[in-house]
């Protein structure tokens, strides 16, 4: 699945960024270097995948657990997981599968899919400190 989805993602970016070119839009994230996806969503998504069971996240509210390190301001870290350089590409990749990136890492893959990874990456760079 990782496979496919690090090689489809180019082209899939090379295609947007025609289109951006060809209708003369500039409004759309791509042009902006953020990373695309729906924090709002991306909120959502992670009560659902479970992540909160592990990480603390600040403003939300409800259990949160203190397995994995807080989540706040994590915009702001050189590295994920202590050796990927802190990139929206990298952090979809850590979070669609952590193994694959350190085979012992304690993080499990929740089964987040290609579809939803966007909107996580989008919301956790919205983080503050906490
Ligand atoms: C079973 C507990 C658990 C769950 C569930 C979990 N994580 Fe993690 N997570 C961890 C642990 C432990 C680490 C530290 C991994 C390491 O450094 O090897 C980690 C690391 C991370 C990091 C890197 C943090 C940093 O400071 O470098 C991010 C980002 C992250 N997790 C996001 C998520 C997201 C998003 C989800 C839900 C889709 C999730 N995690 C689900 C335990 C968990």
């Amino acid at each position: 699945m990782t496979g496919r989805w690090r090689a489809g993602a180019p082209t899939a970016a090379g295609l947007l960024a025609g289109i951006v070119v060809l209708s003369g839009c500039s409004s759309l994230t791509e042009d902006t270097g953020e990373p695309p996806g729906a924090p709002q969503a991306g909120q959502e998504l992670l009560r659902e995948y479970g992540c909160l069971a592990c990480h603390q996240v600040p403003g939300v509210p409800g259990p949160q657990g203190s397995v994995g390190p807080p989540l706040g301001g994590i915009a702001d870290r050189r590295t994920i997981a202590g050796s990927l350089p802190n990139t929206p590409d990298n952090l979809a990749l850590w979070i669609l599968a952590p193994q694959e990136i350190n085979p012992d890492t304690l993080m499990p893959d929740v089964g987040v899919t290609v579809e939803d990874v966007d909107d996580i990456v989008a919301y956790l760079y919205t983080l503050e400190h906490p």
